[in-house]
């Protein structure tokens, strides 16, 4: 199949905000701030409650960014595959978790599902946070069919989406905090669809009182 002529044109868009260069580059070193990062990291945060039920063993996280993420469970973890589509933030975090050995960076250009260098049925899990929220659909649901198709049987899947669905055929820039279109239940439909069982499902506010950000836990 051929990913990148199949992806929506608005994804080149997004992914083009974070390569080196783009209009919101400086998102890397500014996420590393305590108060953004221990809001996914605190033992009672909604995330990390969800979190602690994965087992990371092998583990992709879609859009890593710099890897503030990957690399708070890497020392305890067998291998994890970092994607991204932009090779700087890549490049960030390679740096940020040098010298260890167990892991790989995925440079994924299309941003469109997960390429084939992660073998079917080899993952104990797939995360991602805080970027799913911004992407297209058709983009989500590719990396949602892909991952199941990656997880070993019982593996899980932890995703932080968008549940904002009131600017259909807009974009992101005109939605708050980048938002693309999705729902709660639009999300639910597409990971049964690809064959998980939905553990949980949570809505919550991200910057101000809207209800626009959901996570979802998944099962195979
Ligand atoms: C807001 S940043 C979040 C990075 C990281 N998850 C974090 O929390 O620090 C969004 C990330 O998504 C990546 N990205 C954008 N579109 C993508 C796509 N279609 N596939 C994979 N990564 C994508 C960007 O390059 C960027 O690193």
């Amino acid at each position: 199949m051929n990913k990148m002529a199949d992806r929506n044109a608005e994804t080149e868009k997004i992914i083009n905000l974070w390569v080196e260069g783009g209009s919101d580059f400086a998102y890397y070193e500014k996420a590393d701030s305590a108060d953004w990062v221990n809001g996914f990291w605190n033992e009672d945060s909604l995330f990390a409650r969800n979190f602690s039920q994965l087992n990371t063993e092998f583990t992709l996280e879609i859009a890593c960014g710099a890897g503030r993420h990957s690399e708070r469970f890497i020392d305890n973890t067998k291998h994890i595959w970092l994607l991204d589509t932009s090779e700087a933030g890549l490049a960030l975090a390679e740096k940020r978790l040098s010298p260890r050995s167990n892991f790989t960076t995925v440079h994924h250009p299309s941003g469109y599902g997960i390429p084939d260098i992660i073998q079917p049925e080899s993952l104990t899990a797939v995360f991602s946070y805080d970027a799913m929220v911004h992407f297209e659909y058709d983009c989500v649901i590719a990396y949602v069919n892909d991952s199941y198709k990656a997880l070993k049987p019982g593996g899980m899947a932890l995703f932080h989406h968008s549940n904002y669905d009131k600017n259909p055929g807009g974009t992101i820039d005109q939605n708050p905090s980048w938002r693309n279109f999705m729902s709660q239940s639009f999300f639910k439909h597409i990971a049964k669809r690809a064959g998980f069982n939905v553990i949980g499902s949570y809505v919550f506010p991200w910057v101000n009182t809207e209800i626009t950000d959901c996570l979802t836990l998944l099962k195979k």
